[in-house]
């Protein structure tokens, strides 16, 4: 039986790791794990040498991740990170790449004022409502994923709907938030023509950065639009990528999915894949999501003042239900993550 002392332990862990988080977003912002893993071992007054910190500052983070196991520290003094901490903390470009989502927690820490006005009003905490920190750090839990799954694995389990992007099809991808999505298909498919809308102007701004920085401002359109009233017709595609549970109106958003797409065309919405048995799973995918639901993906659904808001663990049937209510006759989970389904949903 756990005791009340085992328990504050727990705890303390857990507000030992809220605090570690500043830090991990510090030692992604400035290069600290970088540095590590590409020069290391390093002392904390070489570490400040290559990165540019202050001395003192390098001690005290390196002492922040020795105490929390992140890097290992030599009998001279000299600190390493080890191999299998490399893909997590130091390289954008990995699978398992974590340390960019940190900086989202800036943005959600700051609405803690609005988030207990909304618990008690029943009122929500909107998008725009948070830093865009919120924008670049939940950008960055997706991104790897999407860069290693969405292309090659993802698109191709969609019936025929590669192809037709090869040839020139159309795609809106909609909840883009900062574009890493809309990015990556109008790279792989060089015909296609690829839109990404959001009703945040923010997430917009950023995505259009994204794009000029990517050498693609020429090939996709991003646009400040909603779920339920984006511009255009006849798509060959429409995405939604970890977003249908943050809209006030999911059904809504559904049916002008089901409107503005091809008789032909597919609709991939990419959700989590968790369900509301999952509370007690104990998984790290699990606790990830109900934490965040809880702060950010059920208050931004209630802020748009629709009459449902899903939560961000709400399971396959409910959004399946919500597709055949929308006039979708084809639903299919056509690949999954330990963190998503992706679901090919067509007229
Ligand atoms: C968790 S983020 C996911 C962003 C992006 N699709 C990704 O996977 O990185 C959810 C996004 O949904 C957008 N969003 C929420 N409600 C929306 C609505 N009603 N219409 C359009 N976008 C919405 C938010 O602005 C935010 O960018």
């Amino acid at each position: 039986m756990t005791t009340a002392a085992d328990f504050h332990q727990r705890i303390i862990d857990d507000a030992a790791a809220a605090v570690r988080g500043l830090s991990v977003s510090l030692g992604q912002r400035l290069g600290l794990y970088r540095a590590l893993a590409d020069h290391g071992p390093l002392t904390p007054t070489q570490l400040a040498d290559r990165t540019g910190i202050h001395p003192r500052y390098a001690e005290e983070w390196l002492h922040a991740q020795l105490s929390a196991t992140y890097v290992d520290r030599g009998p001279d003094g000299a600190y390493t990170l080890p191999d299998a901490h490399r893909p997590v903390l130091a390289d954008p470009t990995a699978a398992t790449y974590a340390a960019g989502f940190f900086t989202a927690l800036k943005a959600l820490y700051a609405t803690e004022d609005l988030l207990a006005d909304a618990y008690r009003t029943g009122d929500g905490v909107g998008w725009a409502e948070h830093d865009p920190a919120l924008d670049t750090g939940m950008g960055s839990f997706f991104e790897p994923t999407y860069q290693h799954r969405l292309i090659p694995d993802w698109l191709p389990s969609l019936h025929g709907t590669a192809e037709k992007l090869a040839a020139g099809g159309t795609v809106a991808d909609v909840g883009c938030g900062v574009g890493h999505t809309t990015l990556l298909i109008a790279e792989a498919f060089p015909h296609a023509t690829v839109h990404g809308f959001d009703y945040s102007e923010e997430a917009i701004t950023l995505a259009r950065q994204l794009a000029e920085d990517a050498g693609l401002a020429d090939r996709v359109v991003f646009d400040v639009a909603g779920a339920d009233d984006y511009p255009g017709t006849g798509y060959d595609l429409v995405t939604f990528f970890n977003c249908l549970h943050d809209m006030g109106d999911p059904l809504a958003a559904a049916q002008h999915v089901r409107k503005s797409l091809d008789a032909d065309g597919t609709w991939m919405l990419v959700e989590s894949n968790v369900a509301p048995d999952d509370v007690t799973a104990g998984t790290p995918a699990a606790r990830m999501f109900m934490a965040l639901s809880a702060v950010m993906c059920l208050p931004v659904a209630l802020a748009q003042r629709g009459p449902q808001a899903l939560g961000n663990h709400s399971g396959e049937q409910a959004f399946r239900a919500l597709a055949a209510e929308a006039g979708f006759s084809r639903w299919r989970r056509a690949a999954e993550t330990p963190v998503n389904a992706v679901y090919e949903v067509r007229p």
